[in-house]
Order: C-alpha cells, then structure tokens, then sequence
C-alpha cells in the first residue's frame, strides 16, 4: 500500500546527554510536516496523535552498565517502539519515525526487519545517513552514549544476554552487515574504523562524496544493496553540514549539502523500495544562532528530507 504511511512520533533522549531532542516531533509537527505529506504527497497517515515519551517506561534506577548510560530506559524505550513499528509495518505500510536520538533505530530498524522477513520472506536494507557510523559497542565506545551504538546491537556486534539491556533482540530483528550503507561519514572513532573495517561494510564518507560527486556515490550505495531490497532510511540530521542544520547534538563540520541530503531522499524514493524512514538528532533546544533561526532552519531541513524521501519532487 503506497499511499499508506505509518507515523510514530519518539519525544525520547536518553541514548546521549542533552536535554531537547525531545522535543523534536512536535516540532517538526507544528511546522506542518504531517499536513504536508497528507494533503500534498497524498498519503493516508496511521497516526495516533501522540508524541510518546514513554514515561511509564523509565526506571527509577539506572545505573552504567558495561559503560552505557540509560541502559534500562533506552532498552525499555526501544522495545516499545520496535513492537510500534512492527504493527505498522507488517500491515504493509511505509513507516515515517520522527525522533528523538539516534538510539530509537535500535527500536525502528528491529521492528521493520521483523516485519519484512515474516510479511516478504526479504532481508531488508538499511541505509545509514550520518556524520557518525553509531557503531561502537559498549566496550569500544569513548562516551558511554547509546546513540552511539544501535548499529553494533542491530547486526549483532554487540549482544548482551540481559534481556532487559537489549536482550530482547532476537535474529529476526536483525540486519546483516552486507546489507547496510553508510553515507556522509566525517566523525568516525578509533574502535569504530576497525570495527567498519573488519566486517568490510559499505560506506561513502565525505571523503567519498567529495571525488565522486553525490550522484555516483547514490549510484554506488543502490548498486551495492541491489534492485528490489527493501530499504529503511535512517537519516541523522547532523549528516547535514551545520551551516544547513545547526541545531543538533554533536554537529561535525564539513557535512552535506542541503540539496545533497535531499538528492539522497530523493534517489531512495526513487527506487521505490522504501519501507521505513527515520529523522533523528533534530534538537530545536540547541540554538547557536540568533533568536530561534538555527533551530526553524534545523526543522526545516528536516521536513525536506522527509519530503523527499516520500516522493516530493523538483518538476
Ligand atoms: N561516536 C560518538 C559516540 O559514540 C558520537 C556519536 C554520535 N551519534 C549520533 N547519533 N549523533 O559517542
Ligand atoms: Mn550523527
Ligand atoms: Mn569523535
Ligand atoms: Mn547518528
């Protein structure tokens, strides 16, 4: 159903230290998001008109573990969205997540991969848009922030028996590491450049982009994945460069282009694979510049991306 999307709104920020990227899907929302993808892109939205912050969800204590902050809230959080995901996705829908940090995709792309495999017997693809390959596992990370991590815990790099520390990730929620793309690298970690370099994973880093232009690299990443793969995007902000997308938890300068980001969408769309999206590390808190500017200018790339990637086009 193509015209059907799903949309799960994630006000959740415990996988990193700054308050405010919570407050992102409102954001995003009161800006007209929703209503535009609606009445222009014509899509029947699955909404249920809440921006969850599962509250019920935390634990009074939280103590480290194995050096992650938040283990237990964002175990608990992710869980929750992934079964969200899940119900969306096995109904055949596209599903939109507006988060929150980039931990939630340990949630989104687990429950997408579930409901691929059991609704088309596929394994699916991610597409990983991002200044940082949030890769580390807990014993390779230098912060101990778990939106650092959710990629090492979706393909298995990271495991942990403790089924509420992510234990509740079982084979079919996972991806396997040939089918994931990175693209927009610039921040990578000492432990994480083994890490991509050991499992051989696909990624076009700035360096990348700057050589061949992002046209080729688009072609390449597809090219890599494969006709008729299911994808789900999963699209960090700070991918941008700063000077497009200012107001985010850990900017790296010498990012994308407004329009390289979109062009990105846009070819993804274009494969007509699409099964799930994320928008993630949106902090209209964040505010480097004068009044509100950095943060309207920060949502408003966001919504672009998502537009794009939904079928929004030039001409
Ligand atoms: N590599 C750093 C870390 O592990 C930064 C991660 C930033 N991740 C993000 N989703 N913005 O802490
Ligand atoms: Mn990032
Ligand atoms: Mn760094
Ligand atoms: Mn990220």
């Amino acid at each position: 159903k193509p015209d059907e999307l799903g949309v799960v709104a994630v006000g959740f920020s415990g996988g990193q230290c700054k308050p405010g990227v919570d407050a992102a899907p409102s954001a995003l929302i009161s800006s007209g998001l929703l209503t535009q993808l609606h009445e222009e892109l014509g899509y029947n939205l699955n909404h249920d008109n809440t921006v969850h912050s599962y509250k019920e969800l935390m634990p009074q204590i939280d103590p480290d573990y194995r050096g992650m902050k938040n283990p237990l809230a964002v175990s608990a959080v992710t869980q929750k969205l992934s079964e969200q995901v899940y119900n969306q996705a096995k109904e055949g829908r596209c599903v939109l997540t507006l988060g929150g940090d980039h931990s939630i995709a340990i949630g989104t792309i687990s429950g997408t991969a579930k409901a691929i495999r059991e609704r088309l017997g596929r394994e699916m693809a991610v597409i990983w848009v991002d200044a940082h390959a949030d890769i580390n596992t807990p014993e390779s990370s230098e912060s101990g922030n778990i939106h650092g991590m959710p990629v090492a815990f979706l393909t298995g790099l990271a495991t942990e028996k403790r089924e509420d520390i992510f234990g509740w990730i079982k084979d079919d929620n996972k991806i396997s590491v040939k089918k994931l793309v990175y693209i927009g690298l610039r921040d990578i970690d000492r432990g994480e450049k083994k890490i991509l370099r050991d499992n051989g994973i696909k990624a076009f880093s700035m360096h990348d982009i700057d050589r061949h232009g992002i046209g080729k690299v688009m072609d390449m990443a597809l090219g890599h994945i494969g006709n008729d793969t299911p994808i789900h995007l999963s699209f960090d902000v700070d991918a941008l460069d700063p000077m497009w997308a200012p107001s985010t938890g850990t900017p790296v300068r010498g990012g994308l282009t407004l329009r390289e980001g979109d062009f990105i969408a846009e070819c993804v769309h274009e494969t007509g694979s699409l099964v799930a999206m994320d928008l993630v590390e949106v902090n209209p808190t964040l505010e480097p510049g004068v009044n509100d500017i950095g943060a309207q200018q920060t949502v408003r790339a966001g919504c672009s991306l998502v537009r794009c990637a939904l079928g929004e086009t030039l001409l």
